[in-house]
């Protein structure tokens, strides 16, 4: 096993969270679910894990099984948290694309935190927005596949840069067209200044025409 950074490993782990338990989920596997109201802003666990270097996490999920499954959550560029190992409940919080949780670092301590107000029974959620990757084809974006079933779900558990979003709708439609260009950064700025000159324009052209 890889070595972890001492500050990290040598931490205490959290009580167990009064505002949740875990329970079987209709998004997959088990899920944690409130047992409490929790107000908008509430701390309501740290993710906890054993400690371990990128190296190590990409050496323990290596993406080759028929599904994923990850217990990993980047802590910063050297740690990575597998709380497969030594992990509590949080590990039990499933992905939405309309989460009602978020994630917060924060002194080295990765929080859960709620982002609306929360009633007893609901599932808590946040979204685990995996990094995309450019080399990434139709089979990884479905491999990533989302089941959070609300309304407004991507498809995906990966975050999709907005260029690539209407390619990425299509591949999960099982049509795999072409990924476009990456846009040169700048360009969408670009764009808009010539926009607003072809505008300002026309505006003159229009004034002296009268037609104004
Ligand atoms: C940290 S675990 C969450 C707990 C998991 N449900 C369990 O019972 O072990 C993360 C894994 O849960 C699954 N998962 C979580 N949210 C999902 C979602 N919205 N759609 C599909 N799978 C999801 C994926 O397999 C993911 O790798
Ligand atoms: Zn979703």
């Amino acid at each position: 096993m890889s070595p972890a950074k001492k500050s990290v490993s040598t931490r205490v782990k959290p009580p167990k969270s009064p505002y949740y338990e875990v329970r079987r989920s209709k998004i997959q596997g088990r899920g944690a679910f409130a047992i409490l109201p929790i107000r908008t802003g509430k701390k309501i666990d740290e993710y906890w894990g054993q400690p371990i270097t990128h190296e190590e996490a990409d050496r323990r999920y290596d993406d080759s099984e028929g599904r994923h499954h990850t217990f990993l959550f980047v802590l910063d560029d050297d740690t990575v948290l597998d709380a497969r190992y030594g992990g509590n409940d949080a590990r039990f919080i499933n992905h939405s694309c309309d989460p009602n949780c978020e994630t917060v670092i924060e002194d080295g301590h990765i929080w859960i935190k709620a982002i609306k107000p929360i009633k007893p029974e609901t599932e808590l959620v946040y979204d685990y927005r995996f990094e995309w990757q450019d080399e990434y084809e139709p089979e990884d974006v479905r491999y990533y596949a989302c089941r959070c079933g609300a309304k407004k779900c991507r498809g995906t558990i990966l975050r999709i840069p907005v260029y690539l979003r209407p390619t990425i709708k299509q591949w999960l439609a099982g049509n795999d067209v072409p990924l476009p260009k990456k846009p040169k950064k700048g360009a969408k700025n670009a764009a808009k200044k010539a926009v607003k000159k072809a505008v300002k324009k026309g505006a003159k052209k229009a004034v002296k025409k009268g037609s104004r």
